[in-house]
């Protein structure tokens, strides 16, 4: 892979020229850090695969600063365009039809008809993206099934000498990635993420529904493997085994505690965190309490089965 000049912490209107030229920029979101690249410049959009070794038939998610940049891009209307002024800015995307004539880069789509859009809720994020004056196709800031990043340290960490810059927002606040939702025409759950189920299904006065079973993946780490650390997880465990680090939630004997009030926002908050740090201190044997499957506690609950799952 060619790249790159040395990775360093830059201002918004820098990092908006870069976007502008075609070059890599990582920046934060209210969910993780996103790996940002002009979604027209289909230059710039491959490089964001190579960057992350990621499959080029997983598709990008479009980042916009405002709905009325939603609606040019892709079919907004009726329940959706409900969803999005109840939920944007914030941590859902959803999959719309794509609108002919959009601009986009077909290996931002991996050639479907529909597009993943979202508005992050962090105004740095939002001021970016309006300084970029062009959408922003922008996949986790990680190298493909790797634990999503969480701090421009874990950025570098991950990517450092394969892009070109990180606009350092600080921690994300929620922690975990995105919900997405799509519509088959009724909405449907395609990844459970920072905006929970239940809210959503409370918006809309009925459940979202489930992909089905047999659907092809349209959506994203739907690759079994995923968000994995180095060591291996065993799941809803009540106490570590011989050999095992302890990642504890609520008022357990942990190494690390996800939340020991047994908060389940806290528990995002800083569930890669964690996993990353019991990486850095070499675990090989990670034993995790059960998370009640309510709430974040799903989407908690979806990461850790994949970090858990068998690695390809
Ligand atoms: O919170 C987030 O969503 C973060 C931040 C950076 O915004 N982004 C993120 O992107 O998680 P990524 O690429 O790691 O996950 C997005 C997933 C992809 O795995 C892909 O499968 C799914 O969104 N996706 C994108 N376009 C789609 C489409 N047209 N239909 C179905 N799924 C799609
Ligand atoms: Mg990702």
């Amino acid at each position: 892979m060619n790249t790159i000049a040395t990775l360093t912490l830059y201002e918004i209107a820098d990092a908006a020229a870069l976007l502008a030229r075609g070059r890599l920029v990582s920046f934060a979101t209210e969910t993780v850090y996103g790996l940002g690249a002009d979604a027209t410049d289909d230059r710039a959009v491959a490089a964001i695969f190579a960057a992350k070794d990621r499959p080029r038939f997983n598709p990008l998610i479009i980042h916009l600063a405002d709905l009325s940049d939603a609606s040019r891009l892709a079919v907004l209307d009726g329940v959706a365009l409900e969803l999005a002024r109840a939920f944007w800015p914030g941590p859902l995307t959803l999959v719309l039809p794509l609108r002919a004539g959009s601009g986009l880069s077909p290996l931002v789509t991996a050639g479907l008809d529909t597009v993943a859009v979202r508005i992050p809720d962090l105004p740095q994020a939002r001021d970016l993206l309006r300084r970029a004056a062009r959408p922003i196709a922008a996949p986790s800031a990680n190298p493909s099934g790797r634990v999503s990043p969480t701090t421009a340290q874990h950025v570098l960490d991950g990517l450092g000498g394969r892009i070109d810059a990180v606009l350092d927002g600080g921690a994300c606040g929620v922690g975990l990635e995105s919900t997405i939702v799509g519509f088959d025409p009724v909405p449907i759950l395609l990844r459970p993420g920072g905006l929970s189920a239940e809210i959503i299904a409370r918006h809309l006065g009925a459940p979202l529904a489930q992909p089905k079973a047999d659907a092809r993946i349209t959506a994203p780490g739907q690759l079994a493997s995923h968000y994995a650390p180095q060591g291996t997880l065993r799941l809803n465990a009540d106490r570590p085994d011989a050999g095992e680090t302890m990642l504890g939630f609520g008022p357990v004997t942990s190494d690390l505690n996800l939340s020991q009030t047994g908060d389940l926002a806290e528990a995002a908050a800083n569930l890669f965190r964690h996993l990353r740090t019991l990486d850095d201190r070499g675990v090989q044997r990670i034993a995790v309490s059960p998370i009640p499957d309510t709430g974040l506690g799903a989407a908690i609950n979806d990461r850790l089965r994949r970090a858990a799952a068998p690695r390809a």
